[in-house]
């Protein structure tokens, strides 16, 4: 795909070659996310950071990104905060804040919200996760983190074996991850949920027509023993008709560490997009797999930021611009990507 100009929607947009291309602009913002090198590329440029839900690290990273780049970012948080609250439709919200950016970033509560959005903005909108929809660039960041995990002992994307537990029906990660993983090889997929909270039908669909093979259960125990990824996932109670129902899959699926030991290979990455629920009736990703060395998520929130570097290098066109600004750090900058 061309990427310059582009709005972000949906991995349907992408082929192989579209990720591949992302991932090695992704692996060119290493050092820059990393505070080896600056850049000031996009200087003088605005991001409009636009969150009608909640969030920390899709908002954050997505901010951060930006002014690595050299960009400022300005943000909304909230429909209160936000003339929504006053009936103002979103095309007309589009049309004002496309006049005050040069890209934006954009997390909805209803599925569809934000290309409806971009359909009336001036300017490449980059979905942030709307509704039960979507959540593109998690899945690229995931995708990319999996890529790096497996890499360290020689396994690669083609063939992964990959165990998606929890909340499936209304998981927008998982349902952009299970997208993508259809552009590659081989892929054996276990769906692990209650029945109620299955993976929708027509992406169980497009997974087996484009050759991967796909087991529904909900069994935990079977479903991780033979994985290279167990993503866990939460129950996104938010999604629900009313509380009482959301309470009654609360902590179903609960990875600790023995858990963990008990079933897993040894070398199984364990991976989450959080936030991870960690109230005690929920707990579905013990806190006493933080010093797993396989425990990724961490990881994963890290390579949020240059995957995000990565997308609005590619669509404000400044790609080849970067290591040309280059200039080394001169402050101190710790110990946190060693
Ligand atoms: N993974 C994710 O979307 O997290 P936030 O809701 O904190 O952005």
């Amino acid at each position: 795909m061309d990427f310059i100009g582009s709005h972000i929607l949906s991995i349907d947009q992408f082929e192989r070659a579209d990720i591949d291309h992302i991932f090695s602009v992704a692996r060119m913002m290493e050092p820059y996310a990393h505070r080896h090198q600056v850049t000031k590329v996009l200087d003088g440029a605005i991001l409009g950071n636009m969150f009608f839900e909640p969030s920390t690290r899709t908002r954050v990273s997505f901010g951060c990104a930006f002014n690595l780049l050299g960009g400022e970012v300005r943000e909304t948080t909230g429909f209160e905060n936000s003339a929504l609250a006053k009936g103002e439709s979103l095309y007309d919200t589009a049309r004002v804040l496309s006049g005050y950016s040069d890209v934006i970033a954009m997390r909805h509560p209803a599925s569809g919200s934000v290309a409806e959005f971009a359909s009336a903005s001036r300017v490449p909108v980059i979905n942030g996760g709307d509704g039960a929809n979507e959540h593109p660039t998690q899945a690229l960041l995931d995708l990319y983190t999996i890529e790096k995990e497996l890499k360290s002992s020689g396994r690669s994307l083609d063939g992964l074996r990959i165990g998606m537990i929890g909340d499936l029906k209304h998981g927008r990660t998982v349902h952009s991850l299970a997208k993508l993983l259809c552009c590659y090889k081989n892929i054996n997929l276990q769906l692990v949920s209650p029945d109620a909270l299955q993976m929708p039908g027509e992406l169980v669909e497009l997974l087996s027509s484009t050759g991967h093979q796909v087991t529904i259960s909900d069994n935990l125990a079977s479903s991780i023993a033979h994985v290279d990824i167990v993503y866990s996932t939460r129950i996104q109670e938010e999604r629900f008709v009313s509380q009482q129902e959301a309470d009654l899959y609360r902590g179903k699926f609960r990875l600790n560490q023995s858990v963990y030991t008990k079933h897993c290979e040894p070398n199984t990455v364990i991976m989450h997009p959080l936030p991870r629920d960690s109230r005690a009736e929920a707990n579905e990703l013990d806190s006493d797999l933080n010093e797993n060395p396989n425990l990724a998520i961490f990881r994963q929130t890290d390579n949020g930021v240059v995957l995000r570097m990565a997308l609005f290098a590619l669509v404000l066109d400044v790609v080849n611009l970067v290591d040309k600004s280059a200039k080394p750090v001169n402050w101190y900058t710790g110990s946190r990507f060693q």
